[in-house]
């Protein structure tokens, strides 16, 4: 099976983990595109969703679901996204599509977390794949040689056209290389401590409760 076949077919395995009636959290990429296209075959099932960027929200709405705002839902009962890698106890990098920020707000208010991707995201230990960062822009230079000091190198996300990639919220991002994250964890802790840090792509305190892993084999499913 090709990339995007996997992840259609564990965006299409997702269902089974959305309860009726619900709102649900939605995550961002293209792996949550194919999870968004089979919701859109059960919508009438669902009261509606919180989306983790205008992208999802867009394509929700195109879909005819429901899109709510943050803050008017205290708690959904699961949140369905991607991630860029997933270690075996479910620790997580995820930002690679700039959305980490509000995936981890709508994961904050997720009792499940349930992870999508295919199987080259399982990691052992994650670090591979350059850890995102979003900043506040006049922290960028500090922060880039704390990393430095921690035997990371951190360059500002660029687009096409040279100029610095912004998310959702306006801040620009940090793609750190080099890092072994033994310890997703502490590192992410430690890394929320530092002034300018507006969210670090680790994401252990909000690590994925179940993965659904695209396999040539069919999907695989990790409960953490
Ligand atoms: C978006 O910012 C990311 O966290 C995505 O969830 C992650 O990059 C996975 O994206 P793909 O499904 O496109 O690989």
């Amino acid at each position: 099976m090709t990339q995007d076949e996997l992840k259609a077919l564990v965006g299409r395995a997702a269902l089974d983990h959305v309860p009726g009636g619900a709102i649900i959290g939605v995550g961002t990429g293209s792996t949550v595109n194919r999870f968004i296209d089979a919701l859109a075959t059960v919508k009438d099932r669902i009261a509606g969703a919180v989306s983790s960027s205008q992208a999802s929200t867009e394509r929700l709405h195109r879909h005819g679901i429901a899109v709510y705002e943050t803050t008017q839902v205290e708690r959904v009962p699961v949140y369905v996204d991607g991630a860029d890698e997933i270690d075996r106890r479910g620790h997580m990098i995820k930002g690679g599509g700039a959305a980490l920020t509000r995936e981890k707000i709508v994961a904050d208010l997720a009792e499940r977390f349930v992870c999508i991707a295919d199987e080259s995201k399982l990691v052992d230990v994650l670090g591979r794949y350059p850890l995102p960062v979003e900043v506040i822009a006049m922290a960028a230079p500090q922060i880039a040689r704390r990393f430095a000091e921690q035997g990371g190198t951190a360059t500002l996300r660029r687009n096409g056209e040279g100029a610095a990639v912004l998310t959702d919220n306006g801040h620009p991002i940090l793609d750190v290389r080099g890092l072994v994250i033994a310890e997703p964890r502490r590192l992410e802790d430690e890394i929320n401590q530092w002034p300018g840090v507006v969210t670090c792509g680790i994401f252990a305190r909000h690590r994925a409760s179940v993965c659904l892993l695209g396999t040539s084999e069919g999907v695989r499913t990790l409960v953490f």
